[in-house]
């Protein structure tokens, strides 16, 4: 592609995040915003008007033939997997917000859409833009740890009926998936990383808040073996009264620990390696703001370079197909133990 060529793309799903998408694309000076599409009417989205074609389905986006370089898919979780099938079909690369599908088996289909289409997936991990998320891959891949023993993943935030509207998607088995898919996935890919897939999976799971709002559970104590070597455990939750308490790694390693906490994994609380003195981190970005609810990290803008810089050829993407679909399966091996 040339390299001054503008990457033009299109967004699919105009809610929370994907007006963040839009804004990102909109603001990048090596892209351009060619169309929006959601299933409502574009006054009903509280959307800025940018001046470009609105679809109300993605068949009809695809129709009109816009000579796209690239569609992000910012719809529900449930929708994720056929919508990318479609654009890939399409020759067009894809961006899928997380999770990539909310089953092994859709995923594989858009691994092999992508690979018979010759196109990219990126999968939008953002957390791994984070500071402290660049330097401990780093710690680990330089085995400044050395073997590592335990991992501990805490994730507690606050979801409650404010955020779970009836009649919406979130909370719902087939377009939500599940608190690990739309919570915790983030925090889940970090972990897989970091120390690869997991074995030996056991989990205790309950509902402690959500029985009217959501079609699973609220919370779990999960343990599992690194393939690697070490032992895991992941506990979360999404029945934490009135905020937020933390998404937090622990890692005991033989040469010392490291714990990353804050509530979005975004801030080194102790860096204990022998022999080690551990670099001054850049600032985190704050939270993506919904609101009452923050979620994950707001580093989107570099998913949208990412794509524009391995379109041009400078660099690799990021997170993906097949790392989305590691995150797909691990949730999926931990769930069937529901
Ligand atoms: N990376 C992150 O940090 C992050 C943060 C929040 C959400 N997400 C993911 O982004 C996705 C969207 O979440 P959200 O919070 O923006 O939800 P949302 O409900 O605010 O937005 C979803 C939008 O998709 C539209 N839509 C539904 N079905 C459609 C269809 N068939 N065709 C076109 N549009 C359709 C809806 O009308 C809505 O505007 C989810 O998969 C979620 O997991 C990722």
């Amino acid at each position: 592609m040339a390299e001054n060529k503008k990457i033009r793309f299109a967004v699919v799903g105009c809610g929370h995040i994907g007006k963040c998408h839009v804004e990102m694309i909109y603001g990048n000076a090596e892209s351009e915003l060619v169309a929006l599409c959601d299933e409502k009417p574009q006054s009903e989205l509280g959307i800025e008007n940018y001046g470009v074609n609105f679809f109300q389905s993605i068949e009809e986006l695809l129709f009109a033939d816009l000579n796209l370089d690239v569609i992000n898919i910012c719809t529900p979780n449930g929708l994720h997997a056929d919508q990318a099938s479609l654009v890939l079909d399409k020759g067009i690369h894809v961006v899928i917000e997380k999770p990539i599908g909310l089953s092994t088996e859709k995923c594989q289909k858009v691994i092999d859409k992508s690979v018979a289409n010759g196109k990219h997936v990126f999968a939008v991990m953002q957390n791994r833009y984070s500071p402290p998320s660049i330097w401990i891959k780093e710690v680990i891949e330089q085995k400044i740890l050395g073997n590592i023993f335990m991992v501990q993943l805490n994730c507690y935030w606050n979801r409650d009926s404010r955020y779970y509207k009836v009649g919406g998607w979130k909370g719902t088995q087939e377009l939500d998936g599940g608190t690990l898919y739309t919570q915790f996935s983030h925090f889940i890919d970090i972990m897989y990383w970091l120390f690869g897939d997991i074995e030996n999976i056991q989990g205790r799971f309950s509902d402690f808040m959500h029985k009217d709002s959501t079609d699973f559970e609220d919370s779990g104590i999960v343990s599992f073996d690194f393939k690697l070597g070490g032992m895991g455990s992941l506990n979360y939750s999404t029945a934490i009264a009135t905020q937020n308490l933390e998404s937090s790694i622990t890692i005991i390693g033989e040469n010392g620990s490291v714990k990353i906490g804050g509530q979005y994994m975004n801030e080194v609380e102790i860096c204990n390696i022998e022999g080690y003195k551990m670099p001054k981190l850049p600032d985190a970005n704050p939270p993506n703001d919904y609101g009452k609810y923050k979620g994950s990290a707001a580093n989107h803008h570099y998913i949208i370079q990412n794509v524009i810089d391995t379109l041009k050829g400078r660099t690799n993407v990021t997170t993906n197909a097949e790392e989305g679909l590691k995150v797909v399966d691990i949730i999926e091996r931990i769930y069937q133990k529901r």
